[in-house]
């Protein structure tokens, strides 16, 4: 295999992207929300090439019972990407990088959650990976928190997610794969749709106006996020009231 740096890749032609897109422009997006029968809440997510399904099941009873906490729910969040996800084959089964999305993903959601309405209870939130072009996290984040508000668990708001990162020398949003894997940094957030951040991560080298820059631009994605997860949500409900209303 040939070793490639970023200083190898033009990541522009004719002062756009290889995909086409402007530096601040995200990949298109596709939101469905309730595509599983069995879960409680659930949502299908196309972000690029990803394509994410979260689902929701809870509040329910804690198993094994000693994880129970006397004044709330807790939350589990399993980041799962399938085997056929990738290029090169993925092992099955958890591993350290799913470990930490996990991780970082349940904290993500975790301060929006009325957790204290559910003493004793657990939501379990599954992101399964089908399909990976980078901004696996961000998509999994924003396709839970719409399978959240599905499963009708009390949140004080919405949680929207996106990146931005550094290619040749330019900021850009919502980093594709190629972006992501030779680019000079990549930093994903999420947050409420009043700029509250519940995750910063960070990976490469970024000056502090650049940092600035990134953290503007993939704050503006967000929002941009959080408009199409409402409008889901919308488009859904405003279905049912309306299959409802001509029931009676
Ligand atoms: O997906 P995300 O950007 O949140 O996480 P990452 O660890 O920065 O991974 C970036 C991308 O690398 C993934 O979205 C996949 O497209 C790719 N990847 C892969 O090809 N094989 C893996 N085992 C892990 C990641």
């Amino acid at each position: 295999m040939i070793a490639m740096d970023e200083n190898d890749i033009s990541f522009f032609k004719d002062g756009l992207r290889l995909d086409g897109r402007r530096a601040d422009e995200l990949r298109p997006v596709k939101i469905e929300v309730g595509i599983l029968a069995r879960a409680d809440g659930s949502c299908y997510i196309e972000m690029g090439g990803n394509k994410v399904i979260a689902a929701v099941y809870g509040p329910r009873e804690v198993h094994p019972r000693h994880l129970q906490e006397v004044t709330r729910a807790i939350v589990r969040y399993r980041y799962n990407m399938a085997s056929f996800s990738v290029e090169e084959r993925k092992r099955p089964g958890p591993d350290r990088r799913s470990y930490e999305l996990s991780k970082v993903s349940r904290e993500a959601l975790e301060p929006v959650i009325l957790t204290s309405f559910f003493p004793r209870s657990v939501i379990d939130v599954f992101v399964e990976v089908l399909q990976a072009d980078a901004g696996t996290r961000t998509a999994g984040i924003n396709a839970a928190a719409v399978a959240l508000a599905d499963a009708g668990i009390p949140m004080k708001s919405m949680i929207s997610s996106c990146a931005a990162g550094k290619v040749g020398d330019t900021i850009v949003l919502d980093p594709m794969k190629e972006e992501d894997n030779f680019g000079q940094a990549d930093l994903p957030i999420a947050m409420t749709p009043n700029g509250d951040i519940t995750l910063m991560q960070m990976d490469g080298n970024l000056t502090p106006d650049e940092f600035g820059q990134a953290v503007t631009m993939a704050m503006k994605g967000a929002k941009d996020i959080y408009e199409l997860q409402r409008r889901a949500l919308v488009a859904k409900y405003s279905q049912i009231s309306t299959d409802s209303a001509r029931e009676e």
